[in-house]
């Protein structure tokens, strides 16, 4: 599992927190992922790890996640998606068919069908593909009638998109896919390793419309919560958690208010979430942003589009913001 990426595109959240264990409803986005693994027989997961390594180690002392017993690979320095997987399977001596996932995507896809789709066709590399609206920020991956995968180009302009099925961030791979990514550098797996891979016409991929969301943004991250308790993964899971308190004539509406945030009287929190601790005073309007942990909303205050907040940062009673970061800098 790939999860030692900085996060940038989360921040202000990600200052503190690396993003998959940012939480997710209840539970950090890692075990979501973990648990869907093990959904599907996953019994051991390498954990590939570089920012804060130390936030995945305290949180599973035991080494256990969603039913998965976890190990840890900590990379010196980032070695990127390709280097990140070399230094992982050398870690653990890796030396039979393996899946690497991208630690930030959510989704039901079946990882069963894929490594069956990877045995029947004797591939050295088999890739779950998902369609999207905008292909430009993914892996753009069109594949010929036979499944084998013709070109792999990342984060082409929208206009030199070939397709808009995009790399969903999940392969199966044979240890051969080792010995092609040079060791001790920064080497990038959908860049170099899957580009060589399809030159040689040995990557193949599997068409899934099954649910699919990388969380790796403000607005997917949102997103993803809002799935949950609307419903759309199957069970409906409750968007107010049993400690939080709101007031009685507060209006929470389409939004995850997790544990021990608190809601003032007459403030209104409309398809946002508040996360651990959060406390939103009296008057105040959140409308489709993300509060931080103990991050605190003044009285009056209005956060509209996309605002996020890091952790326990104070918005100013009245204070009006629209698509802010705070803070928008290192903390
Ligand atoms: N260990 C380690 N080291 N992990 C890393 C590193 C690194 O140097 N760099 C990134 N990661 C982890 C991230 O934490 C994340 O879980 C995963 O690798 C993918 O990195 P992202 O930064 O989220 O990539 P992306 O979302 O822009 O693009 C990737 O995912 C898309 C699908 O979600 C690519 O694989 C695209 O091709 C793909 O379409
Ligand atoms: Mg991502």
């Amino acid at each position: 599992m790939l999860v030692g990426g900085f996060g940038t595109r989360l921040r202000p959240l990600t200052w503190h927190t690396p993003k998959q264990m940012l939480p997710v409803v209840d539970r950090p986005m890692l075990e979501r992922v973990v648990s869907e693994l093990g959904q599907h027989g996953v019994t051991d997961a390498i954990l590939s790890l570089g920012f804060k390594p130390d936030a995945f180690l305290a949180a599973y002392p035991d080494d256990r996640c969603g039913g998965v017993r976890l190990h840890y690979a900590v990379e010196p320095e980032p070695l990127d998606t390709a280097g990140a997987v070399r230094f992982a399977a050398e870690a653990v001596g890796m030396d039979s068919t393996f899946i690497v996932v991208n630690g930030d995507v959510l989704t039901d896809l079946d990882i069963t069908a894929l490594w069956r789709l990877h045995r029947d066709k004797r591939a050295e590399g088999t890739i779950a593909l998902t369609p999207v609206e905008d292909p430009s920020r993914y892996g753009v991956v069109p594949i010929d009638d036979d499944g084998r995968v013709e070109a792999f180009i990342e984060k082409p302009r929208r206009e030199d998109a070939p397709s808009n099925w995009i790399n969903a961030g999940t392969y199966v791979l044979e240890p051969s896919v080792i010995e092609r990514i040079p060791p001790g550098r920064r080497v990038s797996i959908e860049r170099e390793t899957f580009p060589a891979m399809v030159a040689d016409g040995t990557l193949y991929a599997l068409h899934s419309e099954a649910y699919w969301v990388d969380a790796g943004t403000a607005e997917t991250y949102l997103q993803v919560q809002l799935d949950y308790v609307d419903g759309h993964r199957g069970v409906r899971e409750p968007a107010i958690d049993a400690s939080a308190c709101v007031a009685a004539d507060a209006v929470v509406e389409h939004s995850v208010v997790m544990a021990g945030a608190q809601v003032g009287a007459g403030a209104t929190v409309r398809d946002s979430a508040l996360l651990p601790g959060v406390r939103v005073d009296a008057g105040a309007v959140v409308e489709r942003s993300v509060c931080g942990p103990r991050s605190v909303v003044g009285a009056g205050a209005t956060l509209r589009d996309l605002t996020v907040l890091g952790e326990d940062v104070a918005v100013p009673a009245g204070a009006e913001l629209w698509g802010a970061r705070i803070p928008d800098e290192e903390p």
